[in-house]
């Protein structure tokens, strides 16, 4: 596994810092720093991305060392540069810029960091939310664009570095299909493909000495979701999803091809995913007996699939690989969807009163972004279809959609087990299958079966006490 071998290069990186001892301050990853040659941060900003020069980090904080005639050029009335989701850069008004990096004991990491903000730092074995930071990076270093705004030339048009600033390297470790999706990812963006650039944690800036100041020559943050003007998830086109898949199936070994696979005919087995350590169907039986009517009607062979995010990369792709219905209730595994192929049709199971921000559209909007998936959802839409896990958490049976919209609500919901409608869910599929095997095209099929609307509920409680 390629994984095994980044992670021995790291550990190996990780014990030449100890062989530093005698330059504390001087790290692995860093350069000289040239004061003479210093300027102060600049941040250029597009839709797609944000290019930051000269760029510090100091004592558990970013800065952006400005002049003092520019401390309103990036923000007004904020004493921060808001320049990627998590993380702020700290102004810094300078009279003399000169005069403070004449001042200061300093290390530069050179070339191009690509900077990854992952969302929620507190999860980092969701793959949902991984599949939200790296398909846009994918994306944007293929499209290469970057690189021309950055005014670089050709051969200096690629990353030298990688950074996690808000994770630690062991929330990672264990996860090898973080670190293969990684390699995916920045393949587009390497000088060669074997050259993986440096790849940096918090770690690295929680061990910088006190005294001294890091500088990021350059810093690349790459919009996801959550700093897109358009709020887009996924791939930026779908020419870039189709290399994406073509590039996950080489490293899986999984081939692909064939007339079917050009008509956009997907393989005739219906794989229900069920993720090992997420909230349960609580029918579950009941739900692969009904798609086994489905396949017997169709010709259609039915797969079990459990799983964790822990298992392997290429397993995942395979599976995926050989799937042309993936049923599976909402959840981080369903960014597997993306290695689908053409033509195949996801059916989603969404639980009761999760729809707090758009939430039931994260994974529809990632297949979009592929462009050849078909994606439909059954939507629970009374509690008559919810097993809460507390007896307490029942209180919130009767809420609307938009009144449960505090954590307290929305995680007693996403706790809870689902119960599935399978009639319904088997009168679906009867109905979509047969036409999408014809390969009738998305747009045209998703009208047969619109998204579904949030609760039906109409009365509500008038009760908004634990909004948060
Ligand atoms: C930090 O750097 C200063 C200056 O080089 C040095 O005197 C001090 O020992 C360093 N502290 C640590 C904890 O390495
Ligand atoms: C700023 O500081 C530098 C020393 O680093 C000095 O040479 C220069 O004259 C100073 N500029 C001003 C405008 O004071
Ligand atoms: C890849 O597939 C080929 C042909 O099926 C096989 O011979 C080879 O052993 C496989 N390699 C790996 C690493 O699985
Ligand atoms: C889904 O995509 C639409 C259109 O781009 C966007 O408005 C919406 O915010 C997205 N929702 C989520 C949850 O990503
Ligand atoms: C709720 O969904 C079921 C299908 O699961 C449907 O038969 C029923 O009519 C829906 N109820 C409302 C009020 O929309």
């Amino acid at each position: 596994m390629r994984a095994a071998t980044l992670l021995g290069a790291l550990l190996l990186l990780a014990l030449a810092s100890g062989s530093c001892a005698d330059k504390p301050w001087n790290a692995w990853y860093w350069s000289e720093f040239d004061p003479d040659a210093a300027e102060p941060t600049t941040f250029l900003k597009t839709d797609e991305y944000v290019i930051a020069r000269n760029l510090w980090f100091h004592v558990q904080r970013f800065f952006a060392v400005l002049d003092a005639s520019d401390v309103d050029k990036y923000s007004t009335h904020s004493p921060d540069v808001p320049f990627s989701h998590n993380i702020a850069a700290g102004k810094l008004p300078l009279t003399n810029a000169s005069l403070h990096f004449h001042n200061i004991q300093a290390g530069v990491l050179r070339g191009t960091c690509l900077w990854v903000d992952f969302p929620f730092p507190a999860f980092p074995e969701n793959m949902g939310h991984w599949a939200e930071a790296l398909l846009p990076i994918y994306s944007a270093l293929s499209d290469g664009a970057w690189a021309a705004t950055a005014g670089l030339a050709p051969e200096a048009a690629h990353l030298s570095s990688v950074i996690f600033p808000n994770l630690r390297r062991e929330q990672v470790q264990g996860l090898t299909w973080v670190m293969d999706m990684l390699r995916l990812t920045l393949r587009p963006g390497l000088k060669s493909p074997r050259a993986m650039p440096r790849v940096l944690f918090f770690d690295e800036l929680e061990s910088l000495n006190a005294t001294s100041w890091l500088g990021f020559e350059r810093v690349l943050v790459v919009h996801s979701r959550y700093a897109h003007p358009e709020g887009r998830n996924g791939f930026a086109t779908p020419e870039h999803a189709r290399a994406f898949r073509e590039a996950a199936y080489a490293a899986a070994n999984v081939s692909m091809g064939g007339p079917a696979w050009q008509a956009g005919v997907a393989p005739p087995v219906i794989t229900y995913l069920l993720a090992m350590n997420h909230e349960p169907v609580v029918n579950n039986g009941e739900v692969l007996a009904a798609l086994r009517e489905v396949g017997d009607a169709l010709g259609m062979a039915v797969r079990p699939y459990s799983v964790t995010p822990g298992a392997a990369f290429p397993s995942f792709v395979a599976s995926m690989a050989k799937t042309g219905v993936l049923v599976a209730r909402h959840g981080p595994l369903l960014a597997n969807a993306v290695f689908l192929p053409p033509g195949a049709l996801v059916l989603e199971l969404l639980p009761y009163n999760w729809e707090w921000h758009g939430i039931s559209e994260i994974y529809l909007n990632l297949t979009r972004s592929v462009g050849c998936l078909h994606h439909f959802a059954w939507k629970a839409n009374s509690s008559e279809w919810v097993m809460y896990l507390e007896k307490e958490d029942a209180k919130y049976s009767h809420w609307t959609a938009e009144e449960c919209s505090s954590r307290y609500c929305l995680e007693a919901h996403a706790r809870a087990g689902m119960i599935v409608d399978t009639d319904t869910v088997k009168a679906a599929l009867l109905d979509l299958l047969p036409r999408a095997l014809r390969g009738e095209p998305v747009q045209q099929l998703a009208e047969r079966l619109p998204w579904p609307r949030g609760s039906q509920s109409r009365e509500g409680t008038g009760l908004w006490w634990d909004l948060d």
